[in-house]
C-alpha cells in the first residue's frame, strides 16, 4: 500500500504523461463530456450560450465573415461555434477527436441544412491542402499542450492559413496559475461517476510547476481490474509568453483581449486571448 500511495503522489516532469483522449474521446467519458457541453449552468467543457452567442457575434463582426470566409474550428467539441459560423455564411470545417461530440455536430447541422466539414481526429496529427482565413481554437485547449505540441499545433496553424489570415485562440493567464492551490483528495466514485460507470476510487492530486507556471490535476482511478493514471496538464500564459510562441513560427501579434468575445484585455482577467496574423506575401 505504502509503495502505491507513493506513486500516487509523485509528481512527474512537466507534460511527461500526455493522456487528453481517455478525458475526452473515451467512450464513458466522453458522455459525460458531451453532457457538460451542453449544459447551461456549467461552464465545464464549453462556455455558456450567453458567452458564445456574444463571441460569435463579436468574431463575424471583427473578422468581416461573410460567405467566402474559410474558418477552422480546431477542439470544435458539439460544434456550438461551428454551427454560428456556418449559419452566418462560412465555409466551416471543426476538428475533433471525440468521435460522440463530432457525431453529435454533424447530426446538428445535418437537421439545420447546413454543410460542414466535420474531421474526427487529434489535431496534433492533422494535415490539409485547405487554405483558411480564420483559424480558432476556443476554451483554452491550447493550455493543455506541452510546448514542443504548441510549437508543432501552431507551424500547422501558419501553414493552413492564407497570407493574411488569422488565428483566435483563448489560454489563462497567470492570475488563474496564482490562484491554484496543490491539493490530494479522494473519494469513492469521484465527480458523480464521471470515470467508469462502475465502481472505482479517484484519487486527485494537484502539483504546481512554480517556475514553469504549470500545473497538473493528476488523477489515479483505481477500479476492480484495473488501475489508470490521467494527467491533466495546463500552462498558464502573459502577454510575453504568448506572444512568442506565436512569434517564434512567423505570426505578428496584432492584439490581446481578455476572452475571445473582444472584452478589451485587463491584468487582472483569468483568461487572455491573443488574435495573430499571418504576414501578407509582399
Ligand atoms: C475545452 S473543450 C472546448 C470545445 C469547444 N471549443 C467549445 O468551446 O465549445 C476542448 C475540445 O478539444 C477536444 N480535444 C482535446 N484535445 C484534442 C486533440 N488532441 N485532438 C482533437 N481534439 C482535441 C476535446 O475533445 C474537446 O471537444
Amino acid at each position: 500500500m505504502f509503495k502505491e500511495l507513493e506513486a500516487i503522489y509523485s509528481k512527474p516532469a512537466p507534460f511527461e504523461f500526455y493522456t487528453a483522449a481517455e478525458l475526452w474521446a473515451d467512450s464513458h467519458t466522453s458522455e459525460k463530456m458531451l453532457e457538460y457541453h451542453l449544459n447551461e449552468s456549467i461552464d465545464l467543457s464549453s462556455r455558456n450560450t450567453e458567452f458564445i452567442d456574444r463571441s460569435v457575434a463579436w468574431i463575424i463582426s471583427h473578422f468581416g465573415v461573410e460567405a467566402t470566409t474559410m474558418i477552422a474550428d480546431f477542439g470544435c467539441g458539439p460544434g456550438l461555434y461551428t454551427i454560428r459560423f456556418a449559419e452566418a455564411g462560412a465555409d466551416v470545417t471543426g476538428i475533433d477527436f471525440s468521435a460522440r461530440s463530432i457525431r453529435y455536430a454533424g447530426d446538428q447541422a445535418a437537421a439545420r441544412g447546413l454543410r460542414i466539414d466535420y474531421i474526427c481526429q487529434n489535431y496534433l496529427a492533422f494535415d490539409t491542402d485547405k487554405q483558411f482565413d480564420l483559424i480558432t481554437m476556443i476554451f483554452c485547449d491550447f493550455c493543455a499542450l506541452s510546448p514542443s505540441q504548441r510549437g508543432v499545433l501552431l507551424a500547422g496553424f501558419y501553414r493552413y492559413l492564407k497570407p493574411g489570415g488569422s488565428v483566435l485562440l483563448d489560454v489563462h493567464s497567470l492570475n488563474t496559475f496564482h490562484s491554484r492551490e496543490e491539493i490530494a483528495t479522494y473519494e469513492k466514485n469521484q465527480l458523480d461517476g464521471f470515470w467508469s460507470a462502475d465502481d472505482y476510487f479517484g484519487f486527485l492530486n494537484i502539483f504546481k510547476y512554480a517556475e514553469e507556471k504549470i500545473t497538473l490535476d493528476k488523477y489515479t482511478l483505481i477500479e476492480k481490474d484495473r488501475t489508470r493514471v490521467i494527467y491533466n496538464w495546463l500552462q498558464y500564459f502573459s502577454r510575453d509568453t504568448l506572444g512568442r510562441e506565436f512569434e517564434a513560427v512567423g505570426f505578428t501579434v496584432e492584439k490581446f483581449y481578455s476572452d475571445v468575445a473582444g472584452t478589451p484585455f485587463s491584468e487582472t482577467s483569468p483568461d487572455l486571448a491573443i488574435i495573430a496574423r499571418k504576414p501578407e506575401v509582399r
